[in-house]
């Protein structure tokens, strides 16, 4: 089964900073994941949620914000002392961290609360710059975006997230540019969920941060999951 490091390295270092990035890089795992936004200033930022309040010593949403005024920021601290001076990174960053590895890197768009018009395009001239389309999966919430960065990269991987089942999933599932499903652990052993599977489709879980539940998801046929803790999952499974 192959391991996301989620947010990066998450479970040691401050979620989807540089420093967890380059953590994540040193590690033999299959890929990494992160979230994006959009700034004010339409500049594409890694981060989790919607305000910064949560993962920096600042307040505020980040749609509201310029890349310069985020980055007045602490993005570490918040972890642990140790970790002080991190900044919020922008997506060119990040890419930059894997050019030279062969880490297959999830971008999820979260455009799903607020609507960031024009980010798939933003994000697809990234990608394009960095010249990594075959390591790239798409995922996000708001399947509309997948749908939309697909016309623009149809060649680049798609993963549809949900975080709950819909009646007929399969069939939802089939109807969209998607190459997989991402959806969060604890559906997995349900009966529609088994059949996506049985029908070919690549499922990937998240977030598994506990090995004896990587070992069981292992065993149902989960193609990946995505964990804080890679390190410890790793090793898990090693063990096997
Ligand atoms: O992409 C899997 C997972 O990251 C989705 O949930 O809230 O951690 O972004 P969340
Ligand atoms: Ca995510």
């Amino acid at each position: 089964m192959k391991l996301f490091a989620h947010r990066g390295f998450s479970g040691k270092y401050p979620e989807n900073t540089l420093l967890a990035f380059r953590k994540a890089a040193e590690l033999d795992i299959f890929g990494v994941e992160f979230d994006v936004h959009l700034t004010a200033d339409r500049q594409l930022v890694v981060i989790h949620d919607e305000t910064i309040d949560r993962t920096s010593n600042g307040s505020g949403f980040v749609k509201d914000m310029t890349l310069k005024e985020l980055r007045q920021y602490d993005y570490g601290k918040w972890f642990g002392e140790q970790f002080a001076g991190e900044k919020i990174p922008t997506l060119r960053e990040v890419l930059a961290v894997f050019k030279e590895t062969d880490h297959i890197l999830n971008i999820e768009i979260k455009s799903d609360i607020f609507e960031y018009k024009g980010i798939e395009q933003l994000i697809s001239e990234e990608i394009e710059m960095a010249g990594i389309q075959e390591r790239i999966i798409i995922s996000s919430f708001n399947h509309e975006s997948i749908q939309r960065f697909h016309q623009l990269q149809p060649t680049i991987q798609t993963g549809v997230l949900f975080s709950s089942l819909i009646v007929d999933i399969n069939s939802y599932v089939n109807s969209l540019p998607g190459d997989a499903l991402h959806i969060h652990y604890y559906h997995i052993y349900r009966h529609a969920i088994q059949r996506v599977i049985e029908d070919g489709c690549t499922v990937r879980a998240f977030t598994v941060n506990d090995a004896a539940i990587a070992r069981q998801l292992q065993t149902a046929g989960i193609e990946a999951i995505f964990t804080d803790v890679p390190d410890i999952i790793l090793s898990s499974l090693h063990r096997i």
